[in-house]
């Protein structure tokens, strides 16, 4: 939510802040602005409703400047214009600023004693009022004693107007990376900001002050005193964040399946022996994930938002079907408030591409509080959910920037049936062979896309007739229920298609009432298991009209008046099904938004990395 970056250095300043926004612009996208330290004029802000794009036309060419901060804003706290626009200055104060500021209106009571009235209806106007009545020309003082009166989630970078290029900065809860290089410092939401200048990098801690100049970040305590920071390196090159071709990123997305599956899952394969016999099976040694973790557990609680949430929902089946333990999936924003009874002997997985998304490290922190066990499932290294999470399990998907997530979902799933297998190895409730032999098909999963990824023209039919649709319904039982959750998110959120996911069996206890002729279905049919049942299913829509588009097994015998198309998955056991028919449904939502002539990427309301609550 939100992007933010600074740069102060020995180059142009607008052309590291506006590429900078440009890779940012996936967290926040409804307007942008730059405020830059120049010569004889002191800061200049410019900003604009709308896109980077929109802002970079305001911004004078020859902008002499090499220090500034920029911001893509993804509206809490007031609507979408340009006084509400960042950055906001108040007296010698200009910041950006990403997160929530939940006491605002008291203080903002407060601050109007002193004479100070914001100009926007934005919390973050009202840190900057703060600030700058904190301020006698100790940058450090005003800020240590400014964090001690807000309540919220916050990351800023600060400009004092009397110190020119220089960049002060402070997070607690939403994210800030930075790094030193030859061209100078430079600071910002999400790694990928900083890929063209560096691939080494530092996650800022909480509630502690840095300071950039051209040639160095000093971070320092709220208390003055001075910290060495740990550098991290990512493997992704700048082209990892580029579309490289493809029209869009959700399109590169969806086709760098194949590898990011096998990212994921290679490390993981190690050859065992046992009574003269080789097996390759999944190990976590390297990732310090012990056996231990699984011993003795009574109980696993999976935790996560949206589509993170919908892999978890996949993870409870496979747990419960291999390691026979109960298992919950909740949404992180309820988990968190409904008093979890948890124990040492509870497992708590948090599952996040971003690593940052704030319901989901509010529900790591209460379960770690609480003295659970935690693991979590993350994408992007170095992350505030990683981080804090006695575990890490990483999914290596490379960077995701599409809003839609579609890579990071599938390697989730992976990361799901690895730890699904070995656990139940571990704790001696699947024989060797057994979990061997899954090891191997859940590797075969990676053929098989590229399979359904050749395909990619047949499904474009499908869209056509979607296009037009205003509701849609999604039926499945077991994982395709759960995946049918998964696929009915991912159109919705960027066809703007209304539309439900349903366990097929519960479609007569209410929402049968609203399928009308014509009205598409999109039936799920991979498990064999329930195929007798899902026809039935299919059967009641289409004797009320509904415009049935089929996706199953190639040897699942259904008669043809029951669908309008049918998709058959390549060849793989139904239990690894969900991959190929992820990636299906994926093409389906995704064709759909495009010919609707939709901003695929960056669909209305959403943002990528949700850091507020
Ligand atoms: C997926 O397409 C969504 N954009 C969204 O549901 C996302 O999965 C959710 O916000 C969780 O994000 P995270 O994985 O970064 O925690």
């Amino acid at each position: 939510m939100c992007g933010i970056i600074g740069f102060t250095g020995y180059e142009r300043a607008k052309d590291v802040l506006l590429a900078g926004l440009a890779s940012l612009e996936y967290r926040g996208y409804d307007s942008a602005g730059i405020s830059c330290f120049t010569k004889d004029k002191g800061i200049t802000t410019i900003k604009s409703v709308g896109k980077v794009s929109e802002l970079k036309a305001l911004v004078p060419e020859d902008l002499a400047s090499t220090c500034g901060i920029g911001h893509t804003r993804w509206a809490t706290h007031g609507g979408v214009s340009r006084e509400n626009a960042h950055p906001h200055t108040c007296g010698n104060v200009t910041l950006i600023h990403n997160g929530i500021i939940e006491n605002y209106l008291s203080l903002r009571d407060e601050l109007s004693t002193t004479g100070r009235s914001p100009v926007s209806d934005t919390d973050s106007e009202i840190a900057a009022m703060l600030i700058d009545s904190l301020y006698t020309g100790d940058a450090h003082t005003a800020i240590a004693a400014a964090v001690t009166r807000l309540e919220g989630a916050y990351a800023f970078c600060i400009l004092f107007a009397d110190q020119p290029d220089k960049i002060y900065c402070i997070r607690k809860g939403s994210p800030l990376v930075a790094c030193q290089t030859e061209m100078g410092s430079i600071i910002a939401s999400d790694m990928v900001a900083l890929l063209r200048y560096s691939k080494d990098y530092f996650v800022l801690e909480e509630n502690v002050i840095a300071c950039l100049t051209r040639d160095a970040i000093e971070v320092t305590t709220l208390e003055g005193k001075v910290l060495a920071s740990d550098y991290l390196t990512v493997t992704w090159d700048v082209s990892s964040a580029q579309k490289n071709g493809f029209k869009h990123y959700m399109e590169k997305e969806i086709h760098e399946q194949p590898d990011a599956l096998l990212r994921t899952i290679t490390p993981r394969l190690v050859k065992y022996s046992e009574s003269g016999e080789f097996y390759m099976l999944p190990d976590f040694t390297a990732d310090g994930i012990p056996d231990t973790l699984f011993l003795g557990l009574t109980r696993i609680i999976i935790t996560a938002c949206g589509t993170a949430m919908h892999a978890g929902m996949m993870g409870k089946i496979l747990f419960e079907e291999f390691l026979r333990i109960p298992v919950t999936v909740d949404i992180a924003s309820e988990f968190r408030y409904q008093n979890p009874i948890l124990d040492a002997n509870t497992l708590v997985i948090t599952v996040s591409q971003s690593g940052e998304t704030a319901d989901t490290l509010a529900a790591l922190r209460l379960a770690r509080s609480k003295g659970a066990r935690t693991l979590s499932i993350v994408n992007v290294k170095g992350s505030s959910i990683a981080r804090e999470s006695e575990y890490v399990f990483y999914t290596h998907a490379g960077p995701e920037i599409a809003v839609a997530s579609t890579k990071a979902y599938t390697a989730q799933l992976a990361a799901f049936y690895l730890i699904a297998f070995r656990s139940a190895f571990a704790c001696g409730r699947m024989p060797i062979e057994q979990c061997a032999k899954y090891t191997e098909d859940l590797s075969s999963v990676v053929l098989s896309i590229e399979r359904v990824l050749e395909r990619r023209d047949e499904f474009k039919t499908i869209s056509r007739h979607l296009i037009k649709a205003s509701d849609l319904f999604f039926i499945g039982r077991g994982m395709d229920y759960a995946l049918s959750c998964e696929g009915s998110i991912k159109l919705k959120e960027i066809t703007y298609i209304h539309s439900e996911s349903y366990a097929a069996g519960e479609l007569k206890h209410g929402t049968l009432s609203l399928i009308a002729p014509d009205v598409p279905v999109i039936a799920l049919a991979t498990q064999h298991d329930v195929l007798a049942k899902m026809v039935s299913n299919i059967k009641e829509v289409r004797a009320r009209g509904a415009f049935v588009i089929l996706v199953t097994a190639k040897d699942a015998v259904i008669e043809p008046e029951l669908y309008d198309f049918r998709i058959d998955l390549p060849e793989t056991s139904d239990r690894f099904a969900p991959f190929t028919a992820a990636v299906v449904l994926q093409l389906i939502a995704y064709n759909t938004s495009y010919l609707r002539g939709l901003d695929v990427d960056q669909p209305r309301h959403l943002a990528k990395s949700v850091t507020v609550e």
